[in-house]
């Protein structure tokens, strides 16, 4: 979910709005806002998109004065309904609250405020708190104690806004698990999920941590502990504005941001050496002594960040001969894995803020892991709560579905790779340069397949109509076979497989039929064993009718009579192949989408950064 609050001489609901929609793509389901003008409450909320609640506003006019906070929901507990939809109100209509995360022990608190007479109107969890803010304010209490007070009874992951319609002029929030950071304006201060919300006002920020509570007046910035104990607060500035955060003339976010890639992968390789040409990482507060001791890692992730995950451990693997798992930061916590002060776990995830992978390094820290993140931004609680990290340099990424984060999540796992290599003595200098060398032309590489989309978008025009689409690779083409596979479900609700393509004739063999859409990523070829198993796996499934897709090198004669349509891919050596050959199933899976009139950037049912388990 998003949230935003905002004090100061603006109009609240203007800057609410607008952060809301900066923020969107944290969840859609529903929107909804407060205001407090004159001593009252004025709140307004919608199902669906933010352009539901527009109209809403549009019809029910707020005040423009006063101070606010709002909302756009990703639905936990209760449907996406109107009622359900934040800010929740107080039995007596003075408070107001929005909360990310989930309360996990609202049913109890439900009980109680029953038993005290108060019903609630919602199925959600949120609206507990409401309640229990307002008893807390109308027995005198000030909303910041009030804050504290219930944030103490409460159980797992909360951020929460609140203002009270008769207090002193402040909004009020507290933070555990989700994320949350203040704008410091002058004469004005801002509170969200995300700096995307007030970028266009401040640069200057402040990181919450675990536990936190803050207060924002116009001129004032107040972090306590539950306690109500000051608090250390990390100032930051933001280093990219507003236009880093707007569409700059594509029609999606996400179209956008796969052009960025070429300048997102170099500026993730920026500033990588020392003066004496030894590779330097960002934060690693790991000695180098204890990366020598690192006996095995694991990598965990969601989503793309897990097929990214899937990539590096073969080069991480054939470069530190360090054993290397990767796995799903859900299933990871829960099968008691075998972690020690030994196990180097990477966590990767974009925003930083995924509630299954912060989980996941909880429980790795617990068992003594060392763990590093490969995170793009800055601050957010799973660097915060790691040993190490790696950032990608890749900007913000905006739309639902990832892109430049997953190619720049590659390029910082390689960095890791060749660093543990440099560290441990697995590769030498000379090895680690060419290496480097190597990476710093793939920028230019994938400017070029970014020139050659025209095939992509015709074929796109081609599958409109298709229901069931395959993807095959091998080796690091079988973590872009599933990439793949997962861009059209997410985007062109298309159902979608990636396969590996040596397990084809064990079973996904009897799926393909004449016609069926069949995409073959191709190893390099010469340099490349496999180039010709991968050729044998082509040649299979286009004898039994598959119409076939084929990404190979340009040059790649022998490929044509088995390919109906060639995807051109530069020359690179096999384990770069993904930073190229992802590129034009990106760009498949959102030319498809748009000719199906999806929505690219926030396709249903899914939120960028999932910040409950
Ligand atoms: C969500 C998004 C996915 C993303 C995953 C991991 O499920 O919809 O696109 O890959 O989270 O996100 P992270 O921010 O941890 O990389």
């Amino acid at each position: 979910c998003g949230i935003v609050g905002y004090v100061g001489p603006r109009s609240a609901l203007g800057v609410v709005v607008e952060g809301l929609r900066r923020l969107e793509y944290r969840g859609y389901d529903s929107a909804g806002v407060a205001v407090v003008s004159d001593g009252e409450l004025h709140a307004r909320k919608k199902a669906g998109k933010i352009a539901n609640l527009d109209a809403e506003l549009a019809a029910h006019p707020l005040p423009a004065d006063g101070l606010g906070l709002g909302h756009t929901r990703w639905a936990t507990h209760g449907g996406p309904t109107d009622t359900n939809a934040h800010p929740h109100v107080s039995y007596d209509g003075r408070v107001a609250v929005v909360h990310n995360g989930i309360i996990e022990n609202f049913a109890a608190l439900r009980t109680e405020l029953g038993e005290d007479g108060i019903t609630c109107v919602s199925e959600t969890d949120t609206e507990v708190v409401a309640h229990l803010l307002a008893q807390q304010v109308a027995a005198g209490v000030d909303l910041a104690d009030a804050m504290r007070l219930v944030c103490r009874r409460l159980q797992g992951a909360f951020t929460l806004v609140a203002v009270d319609a008769q207090g002193p002029r402040q909004v009020v929030a507290a933070r555990r698990n989700s994320p949350l950071v203040v704008g410091v304006g002058e004469g004005e201060n801002f509170l969200a999920s995300d700096v995307a919300a007030f970028i266009e006002h401040t640069r200057d920020a402040i990181e919450l941590g675990q536990d936190q509570v803050v207060v924002i007046t116009d001129s004032d910035v107040t972090v306590t502990d539950f306690d109500g104990a000051p608090a250390p607060v990390r100032p930051f500035h933001v280093d990219w504005d507003l236009s880093a955060a707007e569409k700059g003339g594509f029609d999606w976010f996400m179209r956008k941001e796969i052009y960025e890639q070429p300048k997102a992968v170099a500026d993730t390789l920026l500033g990588r050496h020392d003066e004496n040409g030894r590779l330097t990482l960002d934060e690693v507060r790991i000695s180098e002594e204890e990366l020598r001791r690192i006996d095995k890692i694991i990598i965990i992730a969601c989503g793309t960040a897990s097929y990214a995950g899937l990539v590096a451990k073969y080069a991480i693997e054939h470069w530190t001969r360090i054993p290397c798992e990767v796995e799903l930061a859900s299933e990871f916590r829960y099968r008691d894995p075998i972690v020690g002060p030994t196990t180097l776990v990477v966590a990767i995830s974009q925003s930083g803020e995924t509630a299954d992978t912060l989980m996941a390094i909880r429980h790795a820290r617990e068992q003594h892991a060392r763990v590093l993140a490969v995170c793009n931004t800055n601050g957010a609680t799973i660097p915060r709560e790691s040993d190490a990290v790696i950032y990608t340099h890749a900007g913000p990424e905006i739309s639902v579905a990832s892109t430049k984060g997953f190619t720049t999540q590659i390029v910082a796992c390689y960095l890791l790779g060749l660093y543990l290599a440099q560290v441990r003595g697995t590769k030498f200098g000379d090895e680690i340069a060419a290496l480097m060398g190597e990476l710093a032309t793939m920028p230019d590489a994938i400017a070029r397949v970014l020139e050659g989309m025209d095939p992509v978008l015709k074929l796109a025009a081609d599958f409109a109509e298709e229901r069931v689409v395959l993807f095959l690779g091998r080796h690091v083409g079988y973590p872009v076979a599933l990439e793949g596979a997962l861009k059209l479900k997410e985007l062109a609700y298309i159902h979608a497989e990636g396969f590996a393509a040596g397990e084809l004739k064990h079973g996904p063999i009897a799926l393909i039929e004449d016609g069926l859409p069949v995409f073959v990523v191709i190893p390099p070829r010469g340099r490349d064993m496999l180039h010709d198993k991968v050729l044998s796996n082509l040649q299979e499934v286009r004898a039994r009718g598959a119409r076939t897709v084929v990404l190979a090198e340009a040059d790649d004669h022998e490929v044509l009579p088995y390919a109906d349509v060639l995807v051109p891919l530069p020359q690179v050596s096999t384990l770069l192949q993904p930073l190229v050959a992802t590129v034009p199933l990106q760009m498949f899976a959102c030319e498809l989408a748009t000719l199906k009139g999806h929505d690219v950037d926030q396709p249903r049912n899914l939120a960028k950064s999932v910040t409950v388990e």
